[in-house]
């Protein structure tokens, strides 16, 4: 069953982003609602990161209260414990005889991303098909991250990717051309643009230019790198988008930055002051940026309605391409292959490719989403 605000279903299968991993204390328990489900996130005391549906097997109290004894999760309520694999490791002195094999948590297969924690998420619980890519973290600084509640769906905040015209439109680059057609390869998706900005005052000339290379890998993984030439340095974003119900979904974004060998480079000013301080401030006016230019979203997303088929207008992008290869995370739903076959408004403008889908996880859900209303005031998280 489709939801009313959306033609498709509110959880796609993939791999979606729980909590960053250095939040994650050893011997700690956080309860969180993903997936429309209550589940239980803990690190045990040797460090195993564990990620269960909340509801102890036993008489289903919440393993989100429990505490982390050594490498187990303890319930609550009679104290049975859980190790990461979901197996009861403990025996209670209240309860004599041998506890059952059979009495286990469930656990969710969980990895560790570039510093995240992912989870997948399959609503026929089938196993992953697919991983996201590993980052090497040496060459940047420390992430910086930030999250949001928003009311939208993970495959809208992924159709920004290919939406060429909103980045004027909306993020007021003074122009966006696509450096390649957009390429699809199972679950992977990629986008590369030139974005002309103009220049903050004390920066060189009028107007800078970044090259930005996009990798989707499903709806909830999400790296772009940013290369920024006439100033001499790049740095990498995450997009984490997560379901939290049919109606809203963890929006968490993050930014890793090589420091630029010449800070002067991005502003004359901090050719002034010693090194250290001038890529601090590097860092924390393009988080700063980074983060306006993200909100700029929001207000559009919680409000707009999926118009299926589109209007499509030239120089909108490969919009069209974009939501065949999302069909790939619907079971319910044809996939790209076979919806080619359909007659419906085409619009990539920019150009595509398409590579066979050797892995797509088809899936489906029958959750429901109600109706969006207007805009409302955001909740940053973190
Ligand atoms: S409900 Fe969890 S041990 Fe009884
Ligand atoms: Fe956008």
């Amino acid at each position: 069953m489709t939801s009313p605000r959306f033609p498709f279903p509110s959880l796609p299968a993939g791999w979606y982003s729980v909590g960053l991993a250095s939040e994650l204390l050893p011997g700690t328990v956080v309860p969180l609602r993903r997936f429309g489900r209550e589940l239980a996130l803990f690190r045990t005391q040797g460090g195993r990161v564990g990620l269960f549906d909340a509801h102890c097997p036993h008489l289903g109290a919440h393993l989100g209260g429990g505490v982390v004894e050594g490498e187990l999760l303890v319930c609550p309520f009679h104290r049975l414990g859980f190790a990461t694999d979901g197996r009861c490791g403990s025996q209670p002195r209240c309860y004599p005889g041998k506890i059952p094999e059979k009495l286990s948590a469930r656990p969710w297969p969980l990895l560790e991303r570039d510093g995240f924690l992912v989870a997948w998420y399959d609503p026929l619980e089938r196993p992953a098909a697919w991983e996201p890519p590993t980052t090497d973290l040496v060459p940047f600084r420390p992430l910086r991250t930030r999250r949001w509640t928003l009311r939208t769906h993970t495959q809208e905040t992924g159709e920004g990717s290919v939406d060429l015209a909103h980045l004027q439109a909306v993020h007021q680059y003074l122009s966006a051309e696509a450096l390649h057609p957009v390429a699809t390869e199972g679950p992977m998706l990629r986008a590369a643009y030139r974005l002309e900005r103009r220049a903050a005052p004390g920066m060189h000339g009028d107007t800078f230019h970044m090259d930005i290379h996009v990798r989707l890998n499903g709806l909830g993984f999400s790296t772009v790198d940013v290369t920024l030439p006439k100033q001499g340095f790049s740095h990498r974003l995450w997009v984490l988008s997560t379901p939290i119900d049919s109606e809203t979904i963890d929006y968490r974004v993050a930014l890793a930055m090589r420091a630029p060998e010449s800070p002067e480079r991005v502003h004359r000013a901090l050719g002034l002051l010693p090194r250290p301080v001038a890529v601090e401030l590097v860092e924390a006016m393009l988080w700063r940026e980074f983060v306006r230019d993200v909100e700029l979203d929001f207000p559009i997303w919680e409000s707009k309605a999926y118009v299926d088929p589109p209007r499509l207008l030239a120089g909108d992008g490969p919009i069209g391409h974009f939501r065949k290869w999302a069909r790939q995370f619907y079971a319910a739903l044809p996939t790209a292959e076979a919806s080619a076959a359909t007659p419906r408004r085409q619009d990539d403008h920019a150009g595509t490719t398409t590579s066979a889908n050797p892995s797509a996880p088809p899936t489906m859900d029958d959750q429901s989403s109600p109706r969006c209303g207007p805009s409302e005031v955001k909740r940053p998280v973190t």
